[in-house]
C-alpha cells in the first residue's frame, strides 16, 4: 500500500545547519497495516510524515502510495488520499464554523461541486450517526461552534474528519500527546476502533510506548533518520516494554530519549 524507498532529506543543505532529517530510509507498508512508530525526540519521525504528505519534495527517494508513484505530487492531491491528525487539537478543524460546517467540508474536500451552504437532511442524519459512534453526546451539537469543544472533543472530531471518506492511509502525528491520560485513552479507543472498522493502513507516532507494543501490528523504531528497528507478529507480542528499550539500545547505541515519553 505504502512504499517508500531509500528516501533522503537534507535541510539546510550547503550551511553550518545543515541536518540530514532522513537517511536511505525504506519502509514498505501492506494494505491494512498500523503501524506504530516511536524514536527520540529529533529522530525524523514528523519528517517521514511530512515526506509523505508532501510538504517538501526529497533529496532522492520514491514515495508509492497504492500502486501509484507520488513522489512529485503536490501536497494538496495527496491530501485527498491521505488523513492527517497533529498533536495540537486546534490543528485539523475550522473553530468558527459549526461541527456540521466542519463535517460538511470533508464531503467538499472530496467532492468539488458541493456547495458548503446547504446541508441536506439526510447529510444531517448520517452526520449524526456518525458522531453518536464517538460516544461524546456531539450528536445533539451539531450547531455549536468546533472552538467550543474540548481538546479531546476536538481531536476524536479531527479523527472523524480524516476518516469520513476511507483514506488511503492515516498519519497520526502523536495526537494523543496533548490530551489528558482519561481522554487520551478515549481517543486511542476510538482510532483502534474506526482503523479496524474500515480496515485503513495506518501510522502512528506515539510517545507513549506501550501503547507502541500494543496498538497495531507492527512497531517501528527509529533513530537518526531511519528505521532501525521493526517487529510485528509473535516477536512483537511477547515484547515488554524493558526489552524494546534494550533493543532500542543496541541497535542505536543511545537510549531511547523523547521528553514526552511515557514508559508505563
Ligand atoms: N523544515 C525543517 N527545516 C529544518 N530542519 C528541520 C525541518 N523539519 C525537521 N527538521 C529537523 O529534522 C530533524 C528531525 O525532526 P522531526 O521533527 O522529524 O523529529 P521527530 O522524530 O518528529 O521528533 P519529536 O519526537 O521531537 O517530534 C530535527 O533535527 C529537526 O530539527
Ligand atoms: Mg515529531
Amino acid at each position: 500500500m505504502l512504499e517508500l524507498r531509500n528516501i533522503n532529506k537534507t535541510f539546510n543543505k550547503g550551511t553550518p545547519n545543515a541536518k540530514q532529517a532522513l537517511c536511505d530510509l525504506s519502509l514498505h507498508l501492506a494494505p491494512g497495516d498500523f503501524v506504530s512508530i516511536i524514536g527520540s525526540n529529533g529522530a525524523g519521525k514528523s519528517t517521514v510524515f511530512n515526506a509523505i504528505g508532501g510538504s517538501f519534495l526529497l533529496d532522492s527517494g520514491s514515495i508509492r502510495l497504492d500502486g501509484r508513484d507520488i513522489t512529485f505530487q503536490p501536497e494538496y492531491q495527496r491530501a485527498r488520499q491521505i488523513g492527517r491528525l497533529f498533536q495540537d487539537p486546534l490543528r485539523g478543524t475550522a473553530p468558527n464554523m459549526t461541527i456540521e460546517e466542519n463535517l460538511a467540508l470533508v464531503y467538499l474536500r472530496a467532492n468539488k461541486q458541493r456547495s458548503i451552504f446547504g446541508i441536506t437532511n439526510k447529510e444531517r442524519t448520517f452526520f449524526q450517526e456518525k458522531l453518536s459512534e464517538l460516544g461524546l453526546g456531539l450528536e445533539n451539537r451539531l450547531k455549536s461552534k468546533v472552538g467550543l469543544l474540548s481538546g479531546g472533543q476536538r481531536q476524536a472530531l479531527t479523527l472523524m474528519m480524516a476518516t469520513m471518506v476511507t483514506p488511503k492511509l492515516l498519519l497520526l502525528d502523536e495526537h494523543t500527546a496533548a490530551l489528558d491520560p482519561a481522554t487520551a485513552e478515549k481517543v486511542l479507543e476510538l482510532t483502534d476502533k474506526i482503523v479496524k472498522n474500515d480496515n485503513i493502513t495506518t501510522m502512528m507516532i506515539t510517545h507513549n510506548i506501550s501503547s507502541a507494543l500494543e496498538m497495531g501490528n507492527r512497531t517501528i523504531m527509529m533513530n537518526n533518520g531511519t528505521v532501525i528497528l521493526d517487529i510485528s507478529g509473535k516477536e512483537r507480542e511477547q515484547m515488554t516494554v524493558p526489552q524494546l528499550l534494550e533493543l532500542f539500545h543496541q541497535k542505536s547505541h543511545t537510549v531511547l530519549d523523547d521528553d514526552r515519553m511515557l514508559l508505563v
